[in-house]
């Protein structure tokens, strides 16, 4: 360990997902994903993103007559497809140690049920992946992260059917087969607890589909089928390649008391207890009780294959992994004013700054959940995601000066830093978007979180050039010091 706490081997490096910068939905024989259909509206209120994101089989047969793209903005994301060569020497000029990046499900299996792969998605992802190691960075590949077949959505409502286990361990086990000497970290399912929150992005449920009275639990069921799901393809994974390293990924959505009022408290806790939910299942290979007896006073009935229980504790994950972007608050008092935050809303917190987006900025809070999961897991942590979506302005004479997100990954760093001195056990740090790519809940371009800046408007506009913006040469003087230099 180096003397300020960052391993030498530290993962300094990037994220960022298929269904936001690959574009080129349509080319290959790429098949269409549930992230194909998702519309940008100009007008809408960031308030408004939760409705927004809702999908109905309207909605869907709407998009599939349309061959637009600019209504759809991940049909064309940036242009990944075609550029991943320029984007990626941008990343080794920053000196990335990993990058990483999603699978396309629809690439290789354009409608989730074909008998043999599209071997032309297959050569893509061999070719990045090979590129990627070429410049030094260790893939971290995500197998799902928000774009699963369209066709599964339609035909099955989603993960809603047990059968789609059997699809996806096919797609993972192809995957595993054909990387396996280019890939040793995997993430089964993105932000796997965000399914309760947004059933179709995730998990290509269509609330009209479900039995009368039956949403909640048709959802639960199916985090259950990805539950099952993602134990068996960590099973195939470590047995196809043997130092393999596949983790979990939640959404930490740390939350706070408003107040010391023991209501308050109580509330807090059984927040962060809901957010460990998925994770807890993941490492200790249970349901945790509490969930059990929540399901049991809400009449939810989970139905679980004979050997489902023992599947769950037989493959836990080696390492947990998750994207922090901002703290919540909750109160018992439902009259405070709330504020929006990733995929779910939050009391204000009069202590926090909050971004365009009404995102509270919290370093501290990045420090608390790295300690609050190590002490519950005490497992290897991985942090994927994090970082600041702001609107950029490009000076005439092209420049950008992103200082408000200098900042804001300056004090997580401090923050992070502490905590590895604290004893937690950090192997990386990927930043979200490490180039400018399209928002997942909003679909806007103008949300941008890059060090990298791309010239395409949310409408689709733009010659999608890329160029450095002011936090490209600070993030590269981090990671060259590995994490003592910030200023
Ligand atoms: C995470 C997702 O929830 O947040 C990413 O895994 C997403 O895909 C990121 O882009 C930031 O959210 P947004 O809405 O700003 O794109």
């Amino acid at each position: 360990m180096s003397k300020n706490g960052f391993s030498k081997e530290f993962l300094w490096g990037g994220a960022m997902a298929a269904n936001q910068v690959e574009g080129a939905w349509n080319v290959d024989g790429k098949g269409m994903s549930v992230a194909d259909v998702a519309v940008y509206k100009p007008d809408i209120s960031v308030e408004d993103f939760y409705a927004h994101n809702a999908m109905t089989s309207e909605m869907i047969e709407t998009a599939l007559s349309d061959k637009d793209d600019k209504k759809y903005p991940k049909r064309r994301g940036i242009d990944f497809y075609h550029r991943y060569k320029e984007d990626l020497a941008l990343f080794a000029e920053m000196g990335f140690k990993a990058l990483r990046v999603s699978i396309a499900w629809t690439r290789i299996f354009p409608t989730g049920e074909e008998e043999e792969p599209n071997e032309l998605g297959l050569q893509f992802y061999e070719n990045l992946f090979t590129e990627m190691r070429r410049l030094g960075m260790e893939p971290v590949v995500t197998l799902s992260h928000y774009e699963m077949p369209l066709n599964l959505s339609i035909k099955y409502n989603g993960w809603a059917e047990r059968k789609v286990i059997d699809y996806f361990v096919k797609f993972s086990n192809v995957c595993f087969k054909r990387y396996k000497h280019l890939v040793k970290y995997w993430l089964t399912f993105n932000e796997i607890d965000s399914i309760i929150r947004n059933p179709f992005r995730p998990g290509g449920i269509i609330l009209e589909r479900c039995p009368e009275g039956k949403q909640e639990e048709t959802i639960y069921q199916a985090i259950h089928h990805q539950f099952v799901a993602s134990a068996l393809v960590t099973a195939d994974c470590h047995k196809i390649i043997k130092d393999s390293r596949v983790g979990c990924m939640i959404t930490k959505l740390t939350t706070y008391p408003n107040s010391c009022h023991p209501n308050d408290v109580e509330l807090s806790l059984k927040k962060n207890l809901i957010n460990y939910f998925s994770s807890d299942v993941q490492v200790f290979g249970e349901y945790p009780k509490m969930i059990e007896k929540m399901f049991e006073r809400k009449n939810i009935y989970i139905k679980m294959g004979p050997e489902d229980r023992d599947i769950l504790r037989k493959h836990t994950v080696d390492f947990v992994s998750f994207s922090y972007y901002m703290s919540l608050t909750e109160s018992a008092n439902e009259e405070l004013k709330r504020t929006s935050a990733n995929t779910i809303t939050g009391v204000k917190n009069p202590y926090l700054p909050s971004t365009d987006w009404g995102w509270q900025i919290d370093p501290i809070g990045l420090k608390i959940s790295l300690i609050e999961l190590y002490d519950r897991y005490k497992k290897p942590l991985l942090i994927v995601e994090n970082g600041m979506g702001a609107v950029d302005k490009v000076e005439n004479d092209g420049s950008i000066h992103d200082d408000y997100r200098i900042n804001y990954l300056r004090e997580h760093f401090k923050q992070m830093k502490e905590a590895v001195e604290e004893g937690v056990d950090l192997f990386g740090y990927l930043s979200w978007g490490p180039i400018d790519l399209i928002s997942v809940s909003t679909n806007q371009m103008s949300k941008r979180y890059g060090y990298i800046y791309v010239d395409q408007d949310d409408e689709g506009n733009g010659t999608l050039d890329r160029s450095r913006k002011d936090s490209f040469y600070w993030y590269k003087k981090v990671i060259e010091s590995n994490g003592e230099d910030l200023e």
